[in-house]
């Protein structure tokens, strides 16, 4: 177990690709507070993880909120006494509107998936730095990058173009961190996961553009919730102790940056 005795939160754990986080963390052998404004679905996984034997806590919050992540954080460090990794996972997808255009609904989505992720950031900070460390992993996405095949539509919607804007500023955003987090030994990565077969992304992407990120991966084949979860165990843990301020691109071969 590569985890074990480490205490994880995992924002947006309620459902799709963060609960596949929570549940990989757990048998691994962290405790992990699933974070989530959907409290129903944080609950849920909770349960699986306790019927498992893990421990594991739902709490409600809204990680744009500095005071609901506070209030987060604190609930964690009381529940478990110490804080090693935070998972910020939690953003507008699955509830994303595309038809939205305006100003206030881009602030809203800069709000959540890019500011959502230094606020938590540094609501856990402190609780890492007296453990002598910790790990971060933000979730950016390959919307952050400009689309690798003639063809494929670019920013067709204003969504779309909300969605990438934040997700690129995590890229940004993780070097930032990393550095700041440096001196204490707190590492900051993120992850750019591809096209992952998510209920939301089966509710938000378009069959054809599936199709066609499939057909344009070298391993021929789109993600699923799991597939991601090896590289989180990954940055989370120790072996990759020396690695900090990195995107790792996870996509079946779509984008290659490196
Ligand atoms: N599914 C994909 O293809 C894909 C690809 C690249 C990146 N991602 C990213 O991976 C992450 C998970 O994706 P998913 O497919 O599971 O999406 P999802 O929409 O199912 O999960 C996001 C979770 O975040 C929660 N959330 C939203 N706003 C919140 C807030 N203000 N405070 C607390 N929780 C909040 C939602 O309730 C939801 O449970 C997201 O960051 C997404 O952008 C997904």
């Amino acid at each position: 177990m590569k985890l074990k005795d480490k205490v994880a939160i995992v924002t947006g754990g309620a459902q799709g690709i963060g609960r596949a986080y929570a549940l990989r963390f757990a048998e691994e052998g962290a405790a992990v507070a699933i974070v989530d404004l959907r409290d129903e679905g944080a609950k849920k996984v909770e349960a699986e993880i306790a019927e498992k034997g893990g421990r594991a806590v739902a709490i409600k919050a809204d990680v744009s909120s500095e005071e609901s992540s506070n209030d987060m954080a604190k609930q964690v460090h009381d529940r478990f006494g110490r804080i090693d990794i935070l998972m910020n996972n939690a953003a507008i997808y699955y509830d994303m509107d595309l038809t939205d255009s305006s100003i206030e609904y881009l602030r809203k989505m800069l709000d959540v998936n890019l500011l959502g992720i230094l606020i938590c950031g540094r609501a856990v900070f402190s609780y890492m730095r007296e453990v002598g460390g910790g790990s971060i992993i933000n979730i950016s996405s390959t919307a952050a990058y400009p689309l690798p095949m003639p063809g494929m539509p670019v920013a067709e919607n204003f969504g779309n173009y909300a969605y990438g804007l934040a997700k690129s500023g995590v890229v940004f955003l993780t070097k930032n961190m990393a550095r700041t987090g440096g001196p204490h030994n707190i590492r900051v990565n993120a992850i750019a996961p591809g096209v992952t077969m998510s209920e939301a992304t089966k509710k938000v992407v378009p069959d054809g553009i599936i199709e066609m990120l499939k057909a344009g991966a070298s391993l021929g084949s789109t993600l699923e919730p799991w597939d991601l979860t090896g590289t989180a165990v990954y940055l989370a843990s120790e072996d990759s102790k020396m690695m900090t301020g990195q995107t790792l691109v996870v996509d079946a071969g779509v984008w290659m940056n490196g």
